[in-house]
């Protein structure tokens, strides 16, 4: 049986992750440091100018609460190897030693409590800054240890720890058992997350990963034949193309697409943890906080169902798919158009019989969500067809759900 903090987990269905550090303030992803070879000694640097005086951990909560987000993965630490918490001593290279001189990640942590909103860690585990990475292993994993051991014990319960940075050094063996034994011990309902990387996009590793992560992916339908326990699964994706903020990266997603990606995470029974990276004083950027609110209005006329509903095998023409919750379903409907007047609306086919099979049980009524309209519909064993009107002038959802009733 699939253990209860791993449901929980999938029942949480859409997350933000936040990548801000001491790269957001040059504002070149956060890999910026290793791709343009800046010198440690000039890169250090930037802990002397980091205020953070507009990361308003408040404000960026109720941003991703107003999202639809029912949790927050922040990079405590990404592999600058600079923590935005206190190290209460583990290294100087920390928030504290910085004009800011605020430990973020309480503010973050507590935040998310006042507003409901779970709060997870991601960690590094390849650091560029600490040299025992590179140089004494094992004096290193201590060191990895002790961190996480303080995230762990100093900041109430949390929903999990994600962890990224295997792949630097594939062939060591980076004593997983020890450093999850540290998790389990303090926070036995955390979730526990390590990114396989971007070339092995849903692999499982250790025994105690909770979940899979696609980073950058397509979420794939989890073939859990085999596997010796139930894992959930995660896509995690960024709003434009980098993690950190890319202060010159244009190239963002539309909300559709972002709408889109979410409804294809939960078809599958993937989450979705969407991005933002704050800008180096931690203002999210107006792009990405629009963006967010957006995807929010969609997640309100949604409502539980992205959450709760479970693949159920009922799937429909393209993109179309229905989720199962509380005896319900739920249809996804994709590419409607308007209905409007020739004149100020793009006529089209999206409206009309849409077919989908495997439904199982039969069909009492079916109504749109965002305006209980009912809607007609024809049921031959499997097989439904129901007759998707278009969106009223004035909406477009981008992906329309309705609901059905069982007999
Ligand atoms: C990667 C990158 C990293 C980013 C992460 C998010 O593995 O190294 O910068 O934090 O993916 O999934």
């Amino acid at each position: 049986m699939a253990e209860k903090r791993i449901l929980d987990f999938e029942e949480m269905g859409f997350g933000m992750f936040i990548h801000y550090g001491l790269y957001s303030q040059l504002g070149r992803g956060e890999w910026v440091q290793h791709i343009d070879k800046i010198p440690k000694e000039e890169y250090t640097k930037l802990a002397n100018t980091f205020t953070a005086e507009n990361f308003d951990a408040k404000k960026i909560v109720k941003m991703a609460k107003a999202a639809g987000a029912k949790y927050i993965t922040l990079t405590t630490r990404h592999h600058e190897g600079f923590s935005l918490f206190d190290t209460k001593g583990l290294s100087d290279f920390d928030v504290m030693h910085t004009p800011c001189g605020r430990d973020l990640v309480r503010e973050f942590a507590d935040a998310c409590r006042e507003y409901g909103v779970t709060p997870f860690f991601y960690h590094t585990t390849v650091d560029w800054y600490n040299p025992d990475c590179k140089n004494d292993f094992p004096k290193y994993l201590q060191y990895l240890r002790d961190s996480v051991e303080l995230l762990c014990t100093n900041y109430g319960e949390i929903g999990g720890l994600w962890f990224d940075g295997n792949w630097w050094y594939k062939d060591r063996d980076w004593e997983e058992d020890k450093l999850y034994a540290v998790i389990r011990k303090h926070q036995p309902n955390a979730i526990i997350v390590n990114n396989t990387g971007t070339s092995a996009r849903g692999m499982v590793g250790n025994p105690e990963i909770d979940s899979v992560t696609f980073e950058q992916g397509r979420p794939t339908p989890m073939d859990r034949e085999g596997m010796p326990k139930y894992l959930a699964a995660e896509m995690c994706h960024t709003m434009n193309e980098h993690w950190g903020f890319g202060g010159a990266d244009l190239n963002y997603k539309s909300s559709a697409s972002l709408i889109e990606t979410l409804c294809s995470c939960r078809k599958v029974g993937a989450n979705y943890l969407l991005n933002v990276g704050p800008e180096g004083d931690g203002k999210i950027p107006f792009m990405q906080e629009a963006l967010l609110y957006t995807i929010g209005e969609w997640v309100k006329k949604a409502g539980d169902c992205i959450y709760k509903g479970k693949p159920c095998g009922v799937l429909g023409e393209n993109k179309n798919f229905a989720l199962e919750a509380d005896g319900k379903l739920y249809f996804f409907v994709h590419d409607l158009t308007i209905i409007g007047n020739e004149n100020v609306t793009v006529a089209g086919g999206g409206a009309g019989d849409k077919l989908f099979n495997g439904v199982k049980g039969k069909i009492k009524s079916v109504k749109w969500l965002d305006n209980g309209e009912k809607l007609a519909f024809s049921q031959d064993g499997d097989n439904v067809t129901i007759d998707c009107t278009g969106y009223p002038y004035g909406t477009n959802l981008v992906v329309r759900v309705a609901e059905a009733e069982m007999e």
